[in-house]
């Protein structure tokens, strides 16, 4: 956790004051833009350290955002106008702070007041130092007046709750809880360059701690959260970012020496990487529909030094036309969008940003890009059909739809020891075993 040690400084605005570009950024994250493309929009000019102290504040902020949203009423006889989102955000800034934060109270406040005035809104400086300063007094009677609604002493959206509840009965507080913790980082080791007992020990000599993670052959877990660049071989592709439930898409989807394979879903490639790690003579065709995040795709395979064995391309995988979808595939990776209510851990914003609405949405898109592609694997092929979403909607239900539908198409039953078996396919849970929530069907097509 990041101590207030940097604060004080002469601030000209906003941007030199870490605590009120916070609040800038989270009032963004409240109309709608996610904190990963935030981050990377507005944070260039910024210092090392204050970054990291801004990233903290709007992650833990996301995070225990219904939580912090519904103590401030407690405090506010009336509702901020839309116009001064800015100035709530910096409440719920202050609030984490004090709440969650290791920075001195009286720093958190005379910042957060501080912040007030950076964003050109004095008039908030008195609101947000009495307001702070009652929630030190108050603390324990405030925090009381939540225990009792589960969505609030959850931090989880209440519309969320009930799907977790509903659809995980014996897990939901588990999966809930899971989400208010900070995941480990996790690695995943390109096998083809250096085995994960070698790497294990290039760690080591640098005094950096690891473990495996079971099931997931290429898969680590750090402790502590280095800087990628300081990675043994990060450069050289030894290694890259991955959650180990992510890495499992690669293993199901097993690809062989010379096999066409589409990802049809690809963007920012981390499955992509994965899969040519794991086979590199197949023949792969990686396409996303998002133009600027198939640069990534492209970006990541170059650090990996595999963008030559790999044809990248814009692609609607719900209207397949084009030069990639001119031929049959013996395996297609369907990594479907969706709620990423599995991997809430690492994208907190996900709270601000889902709609309970948004869900019908994404079972529709997931349907159709399904079906469309279906069309493209060949007799005796395999699709795996994957989402970041612990939501049977997205998941099990949609595959049995599938399957009710398509006569030629088959489930191949995942045996694994990690995760859960569904009715169709299998899911992990966030938190356990290190891993995010992921499901997997595996499909194959009858000849
Ligand atoms: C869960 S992410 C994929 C993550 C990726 N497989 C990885 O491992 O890095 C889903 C992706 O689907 C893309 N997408 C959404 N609709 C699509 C469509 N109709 N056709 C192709 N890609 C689509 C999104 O742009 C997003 O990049």
């Amino acid at each position: 956790m990041v101590k207030s040690a940097n604060t004080r400084k002469p601030a000209t605005g906003a941007a030199r004051n870490p605590r009120a570009l916070a609040a800038k950024l989270l009032a963004k994250l409240a109309g709608g833009s996610s904190l990963t493309v935030l981050f990377q929009e507005e944070l260039g000019q910024v210092t090392p350290a204050d970054r990291a102290l801004i990233k903290a504040i709007c992650f833990g902020v996301a995070r225990y955002w219904p939580r912090l949203n519904a103590l401030t009423e407690g405090f506010l006889n009336k509702p901020m106008k839309a116009k001064d989102r800015d100035i709530h955000c910096l409440l719920l800034v202050g609030f984490y702070q004090l709440l969650y934060m290791r920075t001195a109270d009286h720093a958190a406040v005379a910042e957060t007041v501080e912040a007030a005035r950076r964003l050109k809104k004095p008039w908030a400086a008195g609101l947000i130092n009495g307001v702070l300063r009652r929630l030190q007094r108050e603390q324990a009677l405030h925090l009381a007046r939540l225990k009792d609604d589960p969505a609030l002493l959850h931090a989880c959206p209440d519309w969320l709750l009930k799907r977790l509840q509903g659809a995980w009965p014996e897990q939901w507080q588990q999966i809930a809880e899971a989400y208010n913790r900070k995941p480990p980082m996790s690695l995943r080791v390109n096998l083809a360059k250096v085995s994960r007992q070698d790497y294990i020990r290039e760690l080591t000599a640098g005094s950096q701690l690891s473990r495996p993670i079971p099931d997931v052959p290429s898969g680590l877990v750090l402790d502590g959260t280095p800087d990628v660049v300081d990675l043994p071989g990060f450069a050289e592709g030894w290694v890259s970012v991955q959650d180990g439930g992510a890495q499992l898409a690669g293993c199901l989807l097993d690809p062989r020496p010379g096999q066409r394979v589409l990802d049809a879903c690809a963007a920012p490639g981390g499955k992509t990487g994965h899969l040519l790690e794991l086979e590199c003579s197949i023949e792969l065709t990686a396409i996303d529909v998002d133009r600027d995040r198939l640069q990534r795709v492209t970006e990541n395979l170059q650090r990996l030094q595999l963008s030559d064995s790999v044809r990248v391309c814009q692609g609607d995988a719900a209207k397949p036309d084009g030069a990639w979808a001119e031929k049959l595939y013996d395996r297609i990776l369907l990594d479907v969008p969706c709620s990423a209510t599995g991997v809430i851990r690492r994208h907190p914003d996900i709270k601000v940003l889902r709609r309970d609405a948004d869900i019908a949405q994404l079972v529709q898109k997931q349907q159709e890009i399904l079906v469309a592609v279906w069309p493209l694997l060949k007799p005796g092929g395999r699709l795996l059909y994957a989402t970041c979403s612990v939501l049977p909607e997205e998941n099990q239900q949609q595959v049995e739809r599938f399957l009710a539908q398509y006569p030629d198409a088959r489930e191949q039953i995942i045996e694994a020891s990690w995760g859960h078996s569904c009715s169709v396919g299998r899911q992990t849970l966030p938190g356990e075993a290190t891993m995010d929530g992921f499901y997997y069907a595996c499909l194959e097509k009858l000849n």
